[in-house]
């Protein structure tokens, strides 16, 4: 099937197989390899993308079901070498653990603050989508507020 997405930016017209989650077509299909495979059953968050400005988790999703969506992904966000304020905080406040993670965590981040729900360390800790990673909060927590207050 075909399908119309927006993809950071970029208008792009994909041939699909109408079983194919969002994540396996930004992953296989358009090797944007950034938005990360976890558990692949929703329970981690390593696959958080924008989905026309919210928060999904790419793997539960299909990609035939957001015909004209705008799709942002970790390799979205920098604006040229300027880096999005919630990827500056993390590497400030070394946010990063081994790594596979992050990706989904920013992009959880990014859309807990454009959602406005970003206020306090109680509210980042109740709204984050990558549950597993219970070391992150040292990071996780300074890093959303940091990025906040820079916007
Ligand atoms: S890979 Fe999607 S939630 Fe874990």
């Amino acid at each position: 099937m075909r399908v119309r997405l927006t993809i950071n930016g970029e208008a792009r017209q994909l041939e699909v197989d109408p079983r194919q989650s969002l994540l396996d077509v930004l992953r296989e299909t358009l090797d944007l390899t950034g938005t990360k495979k976890g558990c692949n059953q929703g329970a981690c968050g390593a696959c958080t993308i924008l989905l026309d400005g919210k928060r999904v988790l790419s793997c539960l999703t299909l990609a035939v079901m957001h015909e004209g969506a705008r799709v942002t992904t970790i390799e979205g966000l920098a604006k040229g070498e300027e880096l999005h304020p919630l990827q500056a905080a993390f590497i400030e406040h070394d946010g990063f653990q081994c790594g596979y993670c992050t990706p989904g965590q920013i992009m959880s981040g990014v859309g807990c603050i454009a959602e406005g729900h970003a206020c306090s360390a109680q509210e980042i800790r109740h709204r984050r989508s990558d549950r597993r990673r219970g070391g992150k909060e040292r990071t996780m927590i300074p890093s959303g507020l940091a990025a906040k207050s820079r916007r």
